[in-house]
């Protein structure tokens, strides 16, 4: 187990110390996500004042939005120390109550990934957050005994990409739950300002604007198409982002005007081409694009959706109409599905 390590699979590890110097470190200095920034200075500002560590808070939303960054700005802005661990990572009861009892007063206990949880570590999670107690079994059998050890106050901050797949007794004892949503082309446009001035690269700001609308709502997305744009620039076009030179180079990366990649248009193909436009179900997408059935889901789904070109039914994943023209195939006016109660009764 590893509990200090950031699992965070879309960064690149030989970039992520620049990533980590692209990360905002105070709340004034974040873009977007305005609800939550001003949600998050009262819990702050309360807590200070009341000299108190802040209750437990849980962030949701697609990867790369920043759930791991507004957990360290929240540790900066309290002034305590944060622990980063993810659910997956603690494998067994014993690791978390490692964790726990390291814990300083007010530390943050950061958990990506909070949905992956075991069962039986949850079981630990729940009077640790509630009322600061670690309870352990020491020894087996008969000669089991129950142990109690108090800890001292702390903060969990939990990350999920899937909100769903919380156990509700988790989910209810987070003071807190912020939904973290894509950033529109505003916010996004001064985030590659933001970093293209942290990176010295001199950018147009009609070329700022191409990448934001192409980044597909996602900082993360954003930052490294930026890195590819400026090693473009810095190779062909005399280190200078111009309009011109961003689209050469998000064309190179077949990132098209939508901000859709080539993996993007795979899934939306394979529903257009292999499944008539689907339903199709979400195993079979999944087996159909060789991807995993988890990276369909909270990856490349949640983009689509929002560009409304699929759509999630009971029966499966459906490509709509934009979708068809997107990809420049025609829609044909195929048959509405027959009701589920129709085809039973047909069947009687
Ligand atoms: N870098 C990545 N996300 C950011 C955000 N929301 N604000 C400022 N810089 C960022």
């Amino acid at each position: 187990m590893d509990e200090q390590r950031i699992v965070d699979p879309a960064e690149h590890p030989e970039e992520s110390t620049v990533d980590k110097s692209l990360r905002p470190k105070r709340l004034a200095e974040y873009i977007g996500q305005d609800k939550v920034i001003n949600n998050l200075e009262i819990a702050i500002s309360a807590a200070k004042g009341r000299n108190e560590p802040l209750d437990h808070l849980l962030f949701y939303g697609p990867p790369g939005l920043g759930k791991t960054t507004l957990s360290q700005i929240v540790a900066n802005e309290m002034g305590v120390n944060i622990r980063i661990t993810s659910g997956p990572a603690i494998e067994r009861a014993g690791d978390l109550a490692a964790i726990l009892t390291n814990l300083k007063k007010d530390d943050i206990l950061f958990i990506d990934e909070v949905h992956r949880l075991q069962r039986a570590v949850e079981e630990v999670l729940y009077p640790a957050m509630e009322d600061s107690v670690l309870d352990i079994v020491v020894g087996k059998g008969p000669a089991a005994r129950a142990l109690r050890l108090k800890l001292p106050k702390f903060t969990v901050v939990g990350a999920t990409t899937r909100l769903a797949l919380l156990t509700s007794p988790l989910r209810d004892r987070f003071g807190s739950v912020y939904r973290l949503e894509f950033y529109p082309p505003e916010a996004m446009e001064q985030i590659v300002t933001r970093t293209a001035k942290i990176l010295k690269t001199k950018i147009d700001p009609d070329a700022s604007m191409e990448l934001a609308h192409r980044s597909r709502g996602t900082p993360r997305i954003a930052n490294r198409i930026l890195k590819r744009v400026r090693d473009f620039a810095q190779v062909k076009a005399g280190d200078h982002v111009t309009l011109a030179v961003a689209r050469e180079a998000l064309d190179r990366l077949e990132i098209d005007q939508l901000g859709l990649d080539e993996n993007d248009r795979r899934v939306l193909r394979a529903i257009v081409e292999l499944f008539n436009g689907g339903p199709v179900g979400l195993s079979t997408l999944a087996a159909a694009t060789a991807e995993e059935v988890d990276a369909v889901e909270d990856v490349y789904e949640p983009f689509l959706i929002q560009l409304g070109m699929l759509q999630r039914t009971p029966r499966g994943r459906i490509a709509t109409r934009r979708a068809y023209d997107h990809l420049g195939v025609p829609y044909f006016d195929r048959p509405a599905p027959i009701p589920i109660d129709e085809i039973q009764t047909t069947l009687l």
